[in-house]
């Protein structure tokens, strides 16, 4: 992406204020008031952050020191000990929040379940008895493939209440991608279903999971959730049904104490190599952000019904569907299937059903919602919302304005949040009561945030001019490393200009010092909000019998945001053909997950190639495009390898 590509975004120019009701009602109302936590929090972040983890943080050990800051590597909060399950359970225990709701369970087949603060705790604590007794230890990881069902947080979470690690694995991921990750971290066991549900079909989570053991050494039990019902083969020895498991535990655990560095969970996410990187979150600083921007960004009351619609296999899934909103003492709504099963509208059906107030989801959801039709919207009344959120790309502007008409009934704020898997919690953001907002810009840093766009040289550009998006100053919420990987942490998150932290983004500040993000600069796409490394597409492609070479590139598509296309030169003796076509696209989605399904695979005869080899991805973006090629092919080795490209299809 070139720099005029990234300064030529978004000319939009219309402002929403917050409206005075929302003003008075905020956890933070007013300017004068984020411009003095904000000055504090850059200036004196010792002070800012010391205060906000003793005030939103319940310890079992005050921390003695806040930050010691080496070089990528922070240590947040040290000689503390908190759990962060106790944070989440135990703490609203004993107050008027006990028997509040803590989740609100909708099953796709329709089925509701509600778990309090005190039954969720009593489903927790029993299932780290599970735990202890299966022989999980503080550090060791477990692996979680499981559907949306409230288990899968009462798993994340009796982890948690140990210091077992935990990996959740996103249950659209294939077997291939189950078992890198498992041997990645060598986790002991793995928690899973017999199915989930999703567009009225079983997703046969345990028979993935079966076959990413037969090459999974470390892996000692598989914990079965019956979710279905459907029959899954339960190996002798290895695997143990959940029920039968809970039905002997006692409901009685005490959560351990642990360091604030202890490791809390780690995410895999595509990074621009083939490999997918183990993103370490730790406990103390990654639950502060995620409590702390619950509480000011999404503006949770007592009374909220809180709705993030991302799965748990996501960063947003842990930060603001478990971890933020429990911690804060929120009733999470959580939805198992999908947004049109059995229709259209049951995303508005939900919201009327369960009252819910705050509505957090991704503009690719919303585009979804504008090609599906108003009329979806017009059968349900949507008057309990007050706070819409959008994650995962940029929105663009008419999906913006839609979200705010139709959903908002223009009534409700609109916090467009910046923020990756390795930070944790939202970065830059409106604060609802507070910040001005422009369709398609998410608006203003974060406390403590301090981003800044950089030329090629690392020279801050001028205002208004695009970059590349580095962040300048740590954070408690920051990953900490790479899971068994450092020296890839500091090449590929603070080596771009040493010492800062590098985002992978493409953005530009406007003359109000609003951030507007482009995108990824990098090899890695956003499909439909999904991270996916074109590097891991193509170790995918050449991992097939008949590709001798692939390139994988994004392609603007009106509802994922973008597309990936694949370009494919085939082996000497195979032929290419539509079947051939099929069985790759199928092949992608096998090794890496229905995600990665190529939306367009094409043959060809050789792929552009640099003097010294390297594919020139810029030029199949353009092919993919559909447009011309443009800019410098100079470097170019074979110009004919382009128009054959061009003339085919
Ligand atoms: C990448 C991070 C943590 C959120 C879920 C995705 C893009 C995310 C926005 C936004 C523009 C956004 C960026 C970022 N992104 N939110 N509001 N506006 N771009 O997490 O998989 O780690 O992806 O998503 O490109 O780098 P992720």
């Amino acid at each position: 992406m070139t720099d005029q590509t990234i300064t030529s975004v978004s000319r939009e120019s219309r402002v929403f204020k917050p409206s005075a009701e929302f003003k008075a009602q905020a956890n933070l109302g007013s300017e004068a008031a984020y411009k003095r936590l904000y000055a504090e929090s850059v200036n004196s972040p010792a002070r800012f952050w010391g205060r906000q983890a003793k005030d939103f943080l319940t310890w079992r050990k005050p921390f003695s020191q806040t930050l010691q800051w080496k070089t990528p590597h922070a240590k947040w909060f040290t000689g503390g000990m908190l759990n962060a399950a106790e944070n989440c359970l135990d703490r609203h225990l004993g107050t008027a929040r006990e028997n509040k709701a803590a989740i609100i369970f909708e099953g796709e087949p329709g089925d509701i379940r509600t778990l309090t603060y005190k039954q969720l705790h009593r489903e927790v604590c029993k299932f780290a008895n599970v735990l202890e007794s299966l022989g999980l230890r503080k550090g060791e990881r477990a692996a979680i493939y499981m559907p949306m069902v409230p288990e899968a947080a009462v798993a994340m979470l009796a982890c948690a209440r140990l210091g077992v690690v935990h990996t959740v694995i996103f249950g659209g991921f294939s077997s291939e991608a189950i078992k890198d990750r498992i041997n990645d971290c060598n986790a002991k066991l793995v928690i899973t279903a017999d199915g989930g549900w999703r567009r009225g079909k079983i997703v046969e989570l345990k028979e993935s999971v079966d076959r990413a053991l037969s090459s999974s050494p470390s892996v000692e039990h598989v914990v079965v959730l019956k979710r279905t019902g459907n029959t899954v083969a339960m190996q002798e020895g290895r695997d143990l049904w959940w029920h039968e498991l809970m039905a002997a535990a006692p409901a009685v655990h005490k959560a351990k104490p642990l360091p604030s560095e202890h490791p809390l969970f780690i995410l895999y996410t595509s990074g621009s190599t083939g490999k997918p990187k183990g993103v370490l979150h730790t406990t103390a600083g990654y639950l502060l952000g995620a409590t702390m921007t619950t509480h000011y960004v999404f503006d949770v009351k007592e009374t909220d019904i809180y709705w993030c619609t991302a799965d748990i296999g996501w960063i947003t899934g842990h930060s603001y569907v478990v971890y933020g909103p429990l911690s804060a003492g929120a009733t999470v709504l959580m939805y198992e299937g999908a947004p049109n099963q059995p229709a259209p509208d049951r995303f508005w059906e939900i919201i009327d059903r369960h009252g819910v107030t705050i509505f957090y989801t991704a503009p690719t959801a919303i585009r979804s919602f504008m090609r599906w039709g108003d009329e979806y919207l017009a059968k349900h009344s949507l008057a309990s919302l007050r706070l819409l959120g959008s994650v995962g790309e940029p929105i663009n502007p008419e999906a913006w304005m839609w979200y705010h008409k139709m959903v908002g009934k223009k009534r409700c704020p609109i916090v467009d949040t910046w923020w990756q898997t390795e930070t944790g919690a939202i970065m830059v953001t409106p604060l609802p009561g507070v910040t001005p907002t422009k369709p398609g810009s998410c608006a203003r840093p974060f406390f403590g945030v301090v981003p800044k766009i950089l030329d090629e040289n690392g020279k801050e550009v001028r205002r208004g001019e695009g970059g590349k998006l580095f962040l300048t100053q740590p954070w408690p919420s920051m990953l900490r490393t790479l899971w068994g990987d450092d020296s890839r942490f500091k090449k590929q998150y603070w080596s771009e200009v040493p010492g800062l932290y590098f985002a992978g983004d493409g953005a530009r500040f406007d003359k109000d010092g609003y951030l507007w993000v482009v995108g990824r600069i990098d090899d890695v796409l956003n499909v439909s909000g999904h991270r996916i490394g074109t590097a891991e597409v193509e170790s995918a492609l050449v991992s097939h019998p008949a590709v001798a070479e692939a390139a994988a590139v994004g392609r603007p598509d009106e509802l994922k945001g973008q597309a990936l296309v694949c370009f494919v030169t085939l082996k000497g003796n195979q032929t290419a053909s539509d079947e051939l076509k099929d069985q790759l696209r199928a092949h992608v989605a096998k090794e890496i997950g229905a995600i990665a399904r190529p939306d367009a695979l094409r043959f060809a005869a050789a792929l552009p190639k640099t003097r010294s080899g390297k594919i020139m991805r810029r030029i199949l973006k353009e092919i993919a495009a559909g447009g011309d090629v443009k800019g410098d092919i100079t470097t170019l080795e074979d110009f004919n390898v382009v128009a054959s490209l061009q003339s085919e299809e």
